[in-house]
């Protein structure tokens, strides 16, 4: 849910109401979940989320302040095969479908970073998510985001 007034209220809206939140991880009912969390130096936060197969999923990510504003991503199916691994991004988008039910896994880590803790911004999208203005892509979706994201830093 928008919280009435804030500068997040036109995001959450155009994603379909869902809450951006601080360590908390809110399944919204496109069946997405977004999150911003910090990652401490030298440290791995991962996250699970079950999946039905055939299952279109987007995973994007941010970093929003930290260091060299880099991270190491890595996503995994219920059987531990790397699905996706990339080191030292400031931004990514991933799609990929499915292959099993089961829980899937994704981290981010500082591991390699002798830099400052960071805080990391991502949208986890499971299945299609029904859009709003259907002429728009996700694209342009991001950018938004993106803008919201720079006003985040100001704060
Ligand atoms: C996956 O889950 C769906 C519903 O949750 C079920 O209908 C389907 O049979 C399952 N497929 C496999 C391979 O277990």
């Amino acid at each position: 849910m928008p919280r009435p007034g804030s500068r997040w209220a036109v995001v959450a809206g155009r994603w379909g109401c869902r809450l951006l939140a601080l360590l908390l991880l809110v399944p919204g009912p496109g069946g997405a979940s977004e999150i911003t969390f910090e990652l401490p130096d030298n440290a791995k936060q991962c996250f699970y989320e079950d999946i039905a197969q055939g299952t279109k999923c987007t995973l994007e990510f941010q970093v929003i302040t930290g260091g060299h504003y880099d991270v190491d991503c890595r996503l995994e199916d219920p059987d531990g095969k790397v699905l996706y691994k990339e080191m030292k991004k400031q931004y990514d988008s991933f799609t990929f479908t499915a292959s099993k039910n089961g829980t899937y896994k994704f981290c981010f880590s500082n591991e390699f970073s002798t830099f400052t803790h960071k805080t990391v911004y991502f949208d986890f999208q499971v299945g299609e998510d029904p859009p709003l203005f259907p002429s728009e892509n996700r694209v342009s979706a991001l950018t938004q985001v993106n803008k919201k994201i720079k006003n985040f830093r100001l704060l």
